[in-house]
């Protein structure tokens, strides 16, 4: 299957589609940041060789033919650094979640903010869902602080939700409404003043390309 762009956020950072010949880069990724990711997701611990990776691959795609949502890579130019998902949580309510992890060393650049500010606005318009939640341990305080920063609001603490390396930790759950998306980017726009300023003419108006075909 041809790998296409998803979201395009700029400067060659760019959402795109999984293919199985990703599994061995995501694989050794994961595999050499264990202790960074390890500690706030789950799955770390359960993937212990390449069929893993394999495996979850698979699933992912099942997860998008059956329109339970979607997984992409994280492509700074031509380096895959991480990624980003929707799961559709329940599709009568329109209701998703998303999430994302990023290469130890890609950190601190602000590639997952500018990244979900894309991929929101593609979760919202290309998916139609009305609610989007996103769950971060309450001692994760980076990807909290990603949320805030992207508009997300804080709803509440989950205790003990999440079971990662023998550790219940607590969630904090953030949601996001597509209204105030909406609001939250038109805001963005007044502030920078020039909000489009920069864009590729390839993008949409909504910031998320036209499906296309990426170089890889
Ligand atoms: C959570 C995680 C994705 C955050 O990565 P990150 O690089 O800090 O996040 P961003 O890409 O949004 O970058 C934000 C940082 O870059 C800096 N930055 C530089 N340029 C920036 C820009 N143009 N826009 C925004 N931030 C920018 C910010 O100051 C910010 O630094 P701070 O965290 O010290 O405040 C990453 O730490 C990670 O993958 N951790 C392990 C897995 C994980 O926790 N996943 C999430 C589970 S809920």
């Amino acid at each position: 299957m041809a790998v296409r762009v998803l979201c395009d956020a700029g400067e060659g950072l760019e959402l795109r589609t999984l293919h199985r010949g990703l599994a061995a880069r995501i694989f050794q990724v994961v595999d050499a940041e264990r202790e960074h990711l390890g500690r706030w997701l789950p799955w770390v611990q359960h993937t212990q060789g390449l069929p893993d990776t394999v495996k979850f691959l698979q699933n992912a795609r099942d997860v998008f033919l059956h329109g339970d949502g979607i997984h992409g890579a994280v492509w700074d130019r031509d380096e895959f650094v991480g990624m980003m998902a929707l799961r559709v949580v329940s599709k009568a309510d329109k209701v998703g979640n998303v999430g994302y992890w990023l290469s130890h060393r890609a950190q601190g650049r602000g590639i997952i903010t500018r990244l979900m500010r894309v991929f929101l606005t593609y979760c919202f318009e290309e998916w139609k869902l009305h609610r989007l939640e996103l769950r971060c341990a309450a001692s994760n305080e980076r990807s909290c602080r990603v949320a805030e920063r992207i508009g997300f609001q804080y709803e509440g603490l989950l205790r003990g939700a999440n079971l990662v390396q023998g550790q219940h930790l607590d969630m904090r759950l953030y949601s996001l409404l597509a209204p105030e998306w909406q609001a939250f980017r038109a805001g963005q726009a007044i502030h920078a003043g020039q909000a489009d300023a920069g864009r590729s003419p390839s993008r949409s108006a909504s910031g998320v390309p036209s499906l296309k075909s990426a170089s890889r």
